[in-house]
Order: structure tokens, then sequence, then C-alpha cells
């Protein structure tokens, strides 16, 4: 067993739980986070069913950020859709025998990889372009789209230029999941599109990217815009009536 092997597999066990963990906490946090007050952006839905086909609108097409920019909802949306086709490809990594539509996105999930580069060189050229998003964009910002910029890149590379060895790659994955470990292909782009997707594992329950479950615990989006109909009262709202 080499060291390289060796280190990407601690590397990999040490991300999944970082990742596991930091997320089912950071939900926990949010899911517990009180909503005192009926605060829903209207016109808002008036019945639970309308909330749940405004949040299918707002998670699959973006709706309020269509309504706020167009241009910032098209990059945004472009990489999104994309990063879930080239997700939804890698799948074939993890598994064997692979489902079958996991080989039916095959060939999308190819040309997604060029649409998640365009999408982030644009939302990363809009933080260098738009006077307003300059100023108020953090290094983190920046980092967060080099990051995943980075990752397609390096991807891509894989896939035109540097090719590997995917047979055993795979292998390697999938001795992580059965604790058997088999050896990683040392092949330098590999190398870095694994340590830095093991990096974005790392980061991301303590990043702006926990926009991704945030988004189903937004009061503004979840709410039924219904205070005249129902009293609104929070849980720990309703103790303090009980004891008063
Ligand atoms: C442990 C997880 C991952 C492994 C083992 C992995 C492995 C690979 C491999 C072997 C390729 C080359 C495919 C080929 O030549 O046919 C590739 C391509 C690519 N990867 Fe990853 N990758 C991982 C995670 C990710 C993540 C999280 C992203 C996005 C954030 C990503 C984005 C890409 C892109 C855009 C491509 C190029 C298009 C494609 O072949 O699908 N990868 N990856």
């Amino acid at each position: 067993m080499s060291l390289v092997t060796a280190i990407y597999a601690v590397l990999f066990y040490a991300a999944t739980i970082l990742l596991v963990v930091g997320l089912a906490y950071r939900i926990r946090l949010y899911a517990k986070t009180p909503a005192p007050l009926k605060i829903p952006t209207t016109p808002a839905p008036v019945t639970k069913g309308g909330v749940v086909w405004r949040m299918f609108r707002e998670v699959v097409f973006f709706q309020s950020l269509f309504k706020a920019n167009k241009w910032t909802w098209l990059f945004g949306w472009i990489f999104h859709f994309s990063l879930l086709l080239v997700l939804l490809r890698h799948i074939r990594y993890f598994q064997e025998p692979v489902w079958f539509w996991v080989g039916w996105v095959q060939p999308f999930g190819k040309y997604a990889a060029f649409g998640m580069v365009i999408g982030l060189a644009g939302l990363w050229g809009r933080r260098f372009l738009v006077d307003r998003v300059r100023y108020i964009s953090a290094p983190s910002d920046h980092l967060m789209l080099a990051l995943l910029l980075a990752i397609g890149l390096s991807g891509l590379g894989m896939y035109y230029v540097w090719h590997t060895d995917i047979i055993a790659l795979k292998a390697f994955f999938l001795g992580l999941m059965r604790f058997d470990w088999q050896p990683l292909p040392a092949d330098p782009v590999l190398l870095i599109h694994l340590a830095l997707v093991a990096t974005l594992m790392i980061i991301f329950p303590i990043s702006k990217l926990l926009h991704a479950p945030g988004v189903f615990f937004s009061p503004t989006r979840n709410q039924v815009d219904n205070p005249r109909e129902q009293r609104h009262l929070a849980p720990w709202a309703a103790e303090l009536e009980k004891q008063g």
C-alpha cells in the first residue's frame, strides 16, 4: 500500500465524517431556531400545498432570483443545474452494479461540466465587474468560486487530457466503503481533483454553501400566509403563555 493511497483514504474518511456530522449539526440548528413572527414574503401562498409549490419553484427554478436579477439567475441556474448532472454522473464511481439511470445521465453529465465552468465564470465575473457586488464581496466569496472552478477544470482536464485509470479509481472508492483498501492511481490531476473535493467536503458545513439546506428553513419562504385565519404561536411562546 502506497503512502498516497493511505493519505487519501484517511483524508476521505475524515472529510466524510466532517461533512455528515457537520451538516447534521447545522440542519439541527436551523430546525431548532425559533421563527417567532409570521414573515412570508408576499404575495405568498395561503395553504400548505401552496408553500410546497412555492418552495419547489424556488429550489428548481430559483424564482426569486429570477425576479431580482436576470444575469445572476442565468449563470447561477446554469451552474447549479450542471452541478447536479455532474454529481449524478459521479455516482457510478461509488457503486457496482451501477443503477440504470446513472448510465443514462453519463452523456449529459459530460456537457454539464462545461455548463458548470461557464456558470461559475459568469458568477465570478460579476464579483469583479459589478461595482456594488465587488464592494460587498469577501475573500470567502471569491475562494468558494475558485475552489468549485478548480474542481470543474481539473475534472475536465482528466476527461479530455490527462486521463486516469477509472477502474482503479472506482476500486479505491468501493474499497473505502467496504473497509478493504485498494491502491489509488497516483495521477497528479486526479490527486488535485480529489484533494479539492475533500477540501470542499470539509469546509461545506462552515461555509456559505449551507444555503442549499438553509433555503428550506427560510421563514420568508416556508410560511403559510394565514395570520388572520390562524394565530401564529411559536412553541416557546406557547410555553410562556401556559406559565403566565
Ligand atoms: C470523491 C469524489 C470524486 C471523484 C472520485 C471524482 C472523480 C472524477 C473523475 C475520475 C473524473 C474524470 C471522468 C472521466 O475521465 O470520465 C471527474 C471529472 C469531473 N469531476 Fe469529479 N470526482 C469527484 C467529485 C467531484 C465533485 C464534488 C465535483 C463538483 C463539485 C466534480 C466535478 C467534476 C467535473 C466537472 C468533471 C468533468 C466532467 C465529468 O467527467 O463528469 N467532481 N471526476
